[in-house]
């Protein structure tokens, strides 16, 4: 019906497919939180291939992930070259700041180091920046473009203190390398 109806709106056949999976996420949500993550990888590389816009599947990735943990703060912060900090990207979750500014808070550490972030109690890591005081713990993982720089980061944040497994770090870098391989191709409407 879903598909009829997007056909009809003249939608190719192939994007109809893509929306119709994003609707409705293709995982199990009775397997453990890291093998639903691993789960998604296909699906949302599958629903990015289908769409130019960086901001279209940065919004995509933020909702897949969001939908498919429940984790409190989901979502991208871009790197703003000209202003040298971090510009808040689509996101799912509570209304965040805007910036980050270098040599503060978790996301800026992983942008100048290029290296995954986990902090199992943002309490205890220096200059943490608290977008949210339900925020706990809190992942961010760089995601790099075709030369290997920053361009981005992935900041995951959860309302429970050390909730981010090994396993669920190694499914989140495995997303986050999908979106890094794709970054060069896309396209940034201003
Ligand atoms: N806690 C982050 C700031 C972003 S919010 O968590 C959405 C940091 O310390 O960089």
């Amino acid at each position: 019906m879903v598909l009829e109806r997007l056909m009809a709106c003249g939608w190719q056949q192939g994007e109809a497919y893509f929306w119709a999976v994003a609707h409705d996420l293709p995982i199990d949500m009775t397997l453990p939180r890291a093998l639903r993550l691993q789960q998604l990888v296909q699906p949302l590389e599958a629903l990015m291939e289908g769409e130019r816009s960086g901001w279209a599947n940065l919004a995509n990735a933020a909702a897949a992930v969001f939908s498919a943990t429940g984790w409190h703060w989901v979502g991208f912060y871009v790197v703003d070259q000209a202003e040298d900090n971090l510009v808040l990207g689509p996101f799912q979750g509570p209304v965040a700041c805007t910036r980050l500014f270098r040599g503060k808070g978790v996301c800026a550490t992983a942008w100048e180091r290029n290296q995954t972030q986990v902090v199992p109690n943002v309490h205890d890591f220096p200059g943490h920046v608290a977008c949210s005081s339900a925020s706990l713990s809190e992942v961010v993982l760089p995601v790099t473009n075709a030369a290997g720089e920053v361009v981005a980061v992935w900041d995951i944040d959860s309302a429970e203190a050390d909730d981010f497994t090994a396993a669920d770090v190694e499914a989140l870098e495995a997303l986050t390398a999908v979106v890094s391989k794709m970054w060069n191709a896309w396209t940034w409407v201003r």
